[in-house]
């Protein structure tokens, strides 16, 4: 089987990055992963995976099209079809969506439109809703607006810990993700070939 080559952006510990790694028969080659963060724990996740990390500092760059300009030729250097958002806590700019219009793809921790942006799983736990979840989605210019894929829901149940609300969706992501990933390419690879 021909594998899709694909990169992982990721800004935090990269526990959707390790699942990613670690399920099998996925129909991609992870060759990159983008860090905007110098010290995220996920790159001690890459380097144990021997995934070639590049660590950006975005702020050092005149302009956000001057950074994703950087980032695009770093990402076709590699030959990189695909990009997987696992964390990376960061808006994309028309520079790098026009550059892979369709083949972003990010992983959200609600039931969207509900609670989109920072903190997701806190905003639910403070709104005492009973049920939240797993969103994957196409990203677009906005912020958690993107084309749904998949959604799977979360309970919430009396008496929970937000952090027993975070584990109960991290367990979801790490299924879910790999299992989107899966489908989305093979229906990729089929419609190339019916080319
Ligand atoms: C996940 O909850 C994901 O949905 C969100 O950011 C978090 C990243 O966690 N976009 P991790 O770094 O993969 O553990």
């Amino acid at each position: 089987m021909k594998k899709v080559r694909a990169a992982a952006f990721a800004s935090g510990t990269g526990s959707n990055f390790q699942a990613i790694m670690e399920a099998e028969g996925l129909p991609i080659e992870v060759v990159l992963l983008v860090c905007d963060k110098p010290g995220a724990g996920v790159l001690e996740k890459a380097e144990r995976f021997g995934v070639n990390a590049s660590v950006f500092e975005p702020k050092s760059y005149e302009s956000k099209s001057a950074y994703e300009q950087e980032l695009i030729a770093e990402l076709n250097g590699a030959g990189v079809e695909w990009i997987f958002l696992a964390g990376y806590m960061r808006i994309v700019g028309p520079d790098l969506l026009g550059a892979f219009e369709g083949r972003i793809i990010n992983i959200h921790p609600s039931l969207l439109p509900a609670f989109p942006g920072k903190d997701a799983i806190g905003q639910a736990y403070q709104a005492g809703v009973d049920t939240t979840g797993v969103t994957v989605h196409f990203i677009d210019e906005g912020i958690d607006t993107g084309p749904i894929i998949a959604q799977e829901p979360v309970a919430v149940f009396p008496g929970d810990t937000e952090q027993q609300v975070k584990e109960r969706i991290q367990q979801v992501e790490h299924r879910l993700y790999p299992q989107v990933i899966r489908q989305l390419l093979k229906e990729t690879t089929y419609e190339d070939k019916t080319k």
